[in-house]
């Protein structure tokens, strides 16, 4: 089975290779920079372990009682030895309490990488005396399983697009990938997860009775379908596999205290470096208004956009598009209510909410890793055998250069620099969003080394898939509705 005895494991460690193998290069190579990152990784194991004390009160067995025993060791500073034991043991326990718990198994995940993380250095001179790729195989073998087991039980993919921050591709990848889903991008209208950009009365005002899309910026509740299991439940009965939620998380409408991912879907997000992302949308929203005053007001049209729109009127642009202005990205996790929270509101109390939510993620793509880090999370995360650059190479065409509008035409300089340095929660989130998403390509990139797939085989278990199916096309990825039926052999349990 899976669960080699701790005595078996310390001989192999002792008798393998001490060549420094690609396992090994990898980690370094993904970790290489980590000295900026101590205090994130320091986060991520005392808030997670925190999250998952929580939830195991809430459990009670004896299991998940042994397992909370071990995260408190192992990141201890014990000896090297020690380290080993303790995160055997942990993962082993975390395979069997992650069946029961879906977050478990997300926390735990990530937890055992940040504290292997932390130990990089001390790691670098003495793990060539323990056969360093037999350490690190084993340890993707187990968590890479953890993950799959979990997106094996969901029917969904549920992802957090932050707006301007890579979501169309992501969501052009779903539909490339076969996905089930609704529209262009998978955001069905009556889920109502659409983007709340700008105030609908002060554009009226401005524009003296002109109506743009993206103005709901105050209409707080969702509809008739909110709430995780009316949302997840109406589209998986249409059997879609792909959802882009383009407001924030659920279950805020009374404050932060009750928002929530919804654990039943896989949850991914992608995130962007704070300022270039507000600077993306905010030249976005200026091409958009440009054209639609332009087409509207035949003769006046680029006038008024001038006039009104490249003025570095602060106050105007507070009263437009206050979320967008304050710390767009931490308003996407904190649910309804407080995504409304006044211009300049957004402060610690948030961050701290969003940072709580982002650890639960399945998967957290960051923009600016560039592609091939993307194509990695979206193959051998999800199952998506498409890359970035076929995605882009469909949607040049279509998104060519319709709107006659250039960054430098428009003053917006005394804004920015107002504004820009207001950004501090949103580059808090990144950062640790940022780490997550290395500790997560570090795992699918060693899961990808050992030539692991995302398939139910790789977890042992056997898809049920009936003859007449055997021949047609994935969809979706390990989100196939074949995989569903899926029965995985407890070969554990012999133990
Ligand atoms: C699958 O089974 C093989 C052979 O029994 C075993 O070596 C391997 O660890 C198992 N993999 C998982 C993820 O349980
Ligand atoms: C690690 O980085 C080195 C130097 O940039 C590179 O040559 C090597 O291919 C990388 N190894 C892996 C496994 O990424
Ligand atoms: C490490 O960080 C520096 C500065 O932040 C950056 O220029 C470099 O690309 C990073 N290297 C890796 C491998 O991420
Ligand atoms: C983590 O928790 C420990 C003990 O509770 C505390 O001393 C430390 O400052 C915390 N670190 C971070 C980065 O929050
Ligand atoms: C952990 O212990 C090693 C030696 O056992 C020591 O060099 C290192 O500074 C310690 N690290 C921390 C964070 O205490
Ligand atoms: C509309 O704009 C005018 C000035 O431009 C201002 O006096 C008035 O209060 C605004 N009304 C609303 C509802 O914002
Ligand atoms: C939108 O702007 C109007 C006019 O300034 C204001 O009365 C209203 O409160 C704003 N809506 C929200 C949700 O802030
Ligand atoms: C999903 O919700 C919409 C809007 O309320 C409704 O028209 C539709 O019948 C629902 N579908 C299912 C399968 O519940
Ligand atoms: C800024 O915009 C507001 C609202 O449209 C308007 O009332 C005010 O006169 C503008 N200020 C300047 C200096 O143009
Ligand atoms: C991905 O798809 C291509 C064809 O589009 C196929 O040749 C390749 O084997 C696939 N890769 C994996 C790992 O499934
Ligand atoms: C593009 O905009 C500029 C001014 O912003 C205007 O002079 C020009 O005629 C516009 N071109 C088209 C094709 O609309």
């Amino acid at each position: 089975g899976s669960h080699v005895p701790i005595a078996v494991f310390t001989i192999l460690l002792l008798t393998s290779s001490a060549s420094c193998g690609t396992l090994q290069q990898l980690f370094y190579n993904t970790t290489s920079n980590f000295s900026q990152s101590e205090d994130q990784l320091r986060e991520i194991y005392n808030v997670s372990k925190e999250l998952i004390q929580q939830r195991i009160s809430a459990h009670q067995d004896v299991e998940a009682e042994e397992f909370r025993r071990n995260l408190d060791a192992i990141c201890n500073n014990g000896t090297i030895d020690n380290f080993f034991q303790s995160m055997r043991a942990s993962m082993g326990l975390l395979r069997r309490v992650a069946e029961r718990d879906t977050i478990i198994a997300i926390l735990g995940r990530r937890l055992v990488l940040a504290c292997l993380t932390l130990r990089r250095v001390i790691l670098k001179t003495e793990l060539s005396k323990y056969g360093g790729e037999e350490v690190f195989s084993d340890v993707a073998k187990e968590l890479y399983a953890i993950h799959v087991e979990s997106v094996l039980r969901k029917t969904l993919v549920d992802y957090l697009h932050i707006s301007k921050s890579g979501g169309t591709s992501f969501s052009q990848a779903a539909r490339l990938s076969k996905c089930k889903m609704r529209g262009g991008i998978g955001q069905p209208l009556y889920i109502g997860d659409l983007p709340h950009w700008l105030n609908r009365t002060v554009f009226e005002n401005i524009t003296n009775g002109l109506h743009m899309t993206w103005s709901i910026y105050g209409k707080i509740e969702r509809g008739a379908v909110s709430g995780c299991e009316r949302r997840i439940g109406n589209v998986s009965m249409q059997g879609m596999q792909y959802l882009s939620n383009e407001y924030t998380l659920h279950g805020g409408l009374d404050g932060m205290a009750g928002v929530h991912l919804c654990q039943q879907v896989v949850n991914v997000v992608t995130l962007r470096q704070a300022e270039a992302r507000l600077l993306s949308h905010l030249h976005f929203l200026l091409a958009h208004i440009k054209v639609r005053l332009a087409r509207i007001r035949r003769n006046t049209g680029v006038d008024l956009f001038q006039l009104r729109f490249c003025t570095n009127n602060v106050s105007m642009w507070e009263g437009l598009i206050p979320a967008i202005l304050d710390n767009y990205n931490v308003r996407s996790f904190i649910g309804e209510r407080a995504f409304h929270t006044a211009v300049w509101g957004i402060g610690r109390p948030h961050v701290e909410v969003a940072r709580r939510l982002l650890l639960q993620f399945d998967l957290v793509l960051d923009l600016d890793a560039g592609d091939a880090a993307t194509n990695l999370l979206m193959y051998q995360g999800l199952g998506w055998n498409v890359t970035l650059a076929e995605i882009h190479a469909r949607t040049a065409e279509v998104v060519s250069s319709k709107t006659n509008y250039s960054r430098t035409e428009c003053a917006i300089e005394k804004l920015l620099a107002e504004v820009l340095p207001r950004q501090g929660p949103d580059r808090e989130l990144y950062s640790l969003g940022r780490t997550l998403s290395l500790l997560d390509q570090l795992l699918l990139g060693w899961a990808r080394e050992i030539g692991l797939r995302p398939e139910p085989s790789t977890i042992n278990a056997t898809a049920v898939v009936p003859p007449e199916e055997a021949e047609a096309p994935i969809r979706c990825g390990l989100l196939d509705k074949r995989y569903r039926s899926t029965e995985v052999q407890q070969d554990g349990a012999a133990e």
